[in-house]
C-alpha cells in the first residue's frame, strides 16, 4: 500500500531499525527493489531525484510506482522526492501524489534554510504529505557545491533542535561523515556517532536520515573494473557501520550508488561473457536480479527492516 513515512518511522524508532530508501530511475530498478521488499516482508521508500524525473518522466514514474503498489498490497511503500532543490519541485511532487518530499536547503545559510523549508512544510502538510529537511553539509559533491571536509560541515546538534522546532519538518537528514557517490573515504571509513547521539538526545522523536550511505560493495566494484570500468579506489560505508547506525537512531538510509554499481557490474559481465547476446531483456533482467539481491541483503542483514511490513 502507498503510505507516508510517518507510521514507518514511528515503528522503526520503537523497534530500533532503519528503513532503506532506494533511488529509482527505471522499471528494472523499481521491480528489483520492490521484489526484495516483498521477499523480506519489509517496508520500503522509493525515492526519486529531480534528474530522475527528468530522465524517466513523471507520468511513467508514477504509473510504475502505482503498479508496484498494486502488486504488493501487504508492503508499505512510500514515494519520496529526493533532494528537492526548490519549492516548485516539491510542490510539483506533492501535487503528483508523492507521499513524502525532501527539501534540501543545506546549501543555504541557517536562516534561509529555515525559511525555505518552512514554506515547503506548510504546503506539504496542508496536503497530508510529510517533509524531510537537511541541516549540515555532506562531504564531497552535493548539487554543484563542492564541500570540503572539515568540522564545520557536520550537523550542529543544538541547531538541529532549533531547526526542527522552527520548520516543523517531519524528519531530518544530518551530516555525520557520509558523502554521495562512490568515493566517500580516503582512509578508514568512520562516522561521527557522537554527533548522532547528541542529536538523538535533543530531538528523540524526530526520525534521522542518513544520505550518502552506500557501501560501494567491493565485489560489485571488482566486477565493474574486471569488465572494463575505470572506478579505482572507490570506498563506501561498510555494513557493520550502517548496522550500528540502524540500531542507534537512524530511521532512513539512502542508497543509490550501490544500485548503480550493481546494474553496471551485471550488464558489463553479460556483455563480456556473452558477446553474441543482444536481447536487452538478457542484461536488464540480470541487472534487475542483482538489484533485488543488493536490496534484500541490506534489508535483512544490515538495516533490520525485514518482517516489519
Ligand atoms: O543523492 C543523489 C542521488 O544519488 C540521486 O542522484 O540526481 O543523479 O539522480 P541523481
Ligand atoms: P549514495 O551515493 O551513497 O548511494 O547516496 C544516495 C543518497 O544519499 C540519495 O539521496
Ligand atoms: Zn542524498
Amino acid at each position: 500500500m502507498l503510505v507516508t513515512t510517518k507510521e514507518m518511522f514511528k515503528k522503526s524508532m520503537e523497534g530500533n531499525y532503519a528503513i532503506g530508501a532506494f533511488n529509482i530511475n527505471d522499471m528494472e530498478i523499481i521491480q528489483g527493489i520492490v521484489d526484495a521488499a516483498r521477499q523480506a516482508k519489509s517496508p520500503v521508500i522509493l525515492q526519486v531525484s529531480a534528474s530522475a524525473i527528468k530522465y524517466a518522466r513523471m507520468g511513467y514514474l508514477m504509473k510504475m510506482v502505482e503498479a508496484a503498489v498494486e502488486e504488493n498490497p501487504d508492503i508499505p511503500i512510500a514515494i519520496h522526492l529526493d533532494h528537492g532543490p526548490d519549492f516548485e519541485t516539491c510542490k510539483m511532487c506533492v501535487d503528483a501524489g508523492f507521499t513524502s518530499v525532501m527539501f534540501d536547503g543545506s546549501k543555504y545559510d541557517f536562516e534561509e534554510n529555515v525559511r525555505k523549508t518552512k514554506e515547503v512544510v506548510d504546503y506539504a502538510h496542508n496536503k497530508g504529505v510529510v517533509v524531510e529537511a537537511e541541516l549540515g553539509k555532506l562531504a564531497g559533491i552535493e548539487d554543484d557545491v563542492k564541500v570540503e571536509s572539515s568540522e564545520a560541515m557536520y550537523t550542529d546538534p543544538n541547531q538541529a533542535k532549533e531547526f526542527v522546532e522552527r520548520t516543523g519538518c517531519d524528519s531530518l537528514a544530518i551530516a555525520i561523515g557520509t558523502s554521495h557517490g562512490a568515493y566517500k573515504f580516503k582512509g578508514e571509513a568512520k562516522l561521527r556517532f557522537d554527533i548522532l547521539k547528541q542529536i538523538k538526545a535533543l530531538i528523540p522523536n524526530t526520525p534521522i536520515v542518513l544520505h550518502g550511505a552506500s557501501t560501494v560493495i567491493p565485489e560489485l566494484l571488482e566486477t565493474c573494473n574486471k569488465y572494463g570500468a575505470n572506478i579505482p579506489g572507490a570506498k563506501g560505508v561498510p555494513d557493520e557501520i550502517l548496522h550500528e547506525a540502524s540500531v542507534s537512531g537512524v530511521s532512513k538510509i539512502n542508497v543509490d550508488t550501490d544500485l548503480r554499481l550493481g546494474m553496471t557490474a551485471t550488464i558489463r559481465k553479460v556483455f563480456a561473457e556473452e558477446p553474441s547476446a543482444f536481447d536487452p531483456r538478457k542484461y536488464l533482467g540480470a541487472a534487475r536480479d542483482t538489484i533485488k539481491e543488493i536490496v534484500y541483503h541490506k534489508m535483512t542483514e544490515v538495516f533490520g527492516s525485514n518482517n516489519k511490513a
